[in-house]
């Protein structure tokens, strides 16, 4: 119940440094998507969740599944594609983070496939 209320609170918090400062520095993917008017309760969903899962499967109400982003990043990848994987039900979220830098997880395992996550 607590760490609702304190997520509730940096929520607000940070709603309102974001209304105060419009041209703050649009480096990361949550300010790339406002700057299109994407809210954040469209990738948070109405109750602010932060968990990986809800967050991917709101990812994929726009953008659709990994096949989708397959076909759409296809010619920009010669060997592995980063949305071609293995895991199932993987979560956007793992790699593409959305108030800092992406990570490439298949780095983990895969040394050899370099990828910048937007
Ligand atoms: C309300 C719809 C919407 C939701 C929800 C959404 N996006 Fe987007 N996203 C867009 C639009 C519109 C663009 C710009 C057009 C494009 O590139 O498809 C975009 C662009 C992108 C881009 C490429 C451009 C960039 O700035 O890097 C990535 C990567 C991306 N989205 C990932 C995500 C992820 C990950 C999530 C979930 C955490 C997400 N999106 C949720 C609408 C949405
Ligand atoms: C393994 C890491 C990884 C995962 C997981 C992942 N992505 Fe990506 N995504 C990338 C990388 C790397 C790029 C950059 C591709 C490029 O260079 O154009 C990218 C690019 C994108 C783009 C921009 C595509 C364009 O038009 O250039 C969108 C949109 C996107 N991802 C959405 C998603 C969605 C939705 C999911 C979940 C279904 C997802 N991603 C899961 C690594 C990932
Ligand atoms: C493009 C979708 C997107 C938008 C828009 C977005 N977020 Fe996020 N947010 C994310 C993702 C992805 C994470 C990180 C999840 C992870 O790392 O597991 C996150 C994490 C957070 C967290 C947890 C702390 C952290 O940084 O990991 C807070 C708080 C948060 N967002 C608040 C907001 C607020 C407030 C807005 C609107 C001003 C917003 N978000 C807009 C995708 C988004
Ligand atoms: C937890 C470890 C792990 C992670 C993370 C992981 N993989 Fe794998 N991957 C494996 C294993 C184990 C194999 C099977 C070994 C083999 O056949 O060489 C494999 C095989 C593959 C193969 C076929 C064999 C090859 O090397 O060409 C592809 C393609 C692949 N993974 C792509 C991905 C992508 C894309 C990601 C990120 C989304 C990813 N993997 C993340 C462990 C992992």
């Amino acid at each position: 119940m607590k760490s609702k209320l304190l997520l509730t609170l940096i929520l607000i918090y940070v709603s309102i440094c974001n209304y105060a400062q419009p041209s703050f520095a649009s480096s990361f993917l949550a300010d790339r998507h406002q700057s299109r008017n994407v809210s954040c309760q469209q990738c948070h969903g109405q109750e602010n969740s932060t968990a990986e899962k809800n967050l991917g499967m709101n990812c994929q109400k726009c953008h659709g599944s990994y096949q989708m982003m397959v076909d759409k990043t296809q010619k920009k990848f010669t060997e592995v594609n980063p949305h071609d994987q293995h895991d199932g039900d993987l979560s956007c979220v793992v790699c593409h983070k959305g108030h800092k830098k992406g990570v490439n997880y298949c780095e983990e395992c895969h040394g050899t496939f370099v990828f910048e996550v937007p």
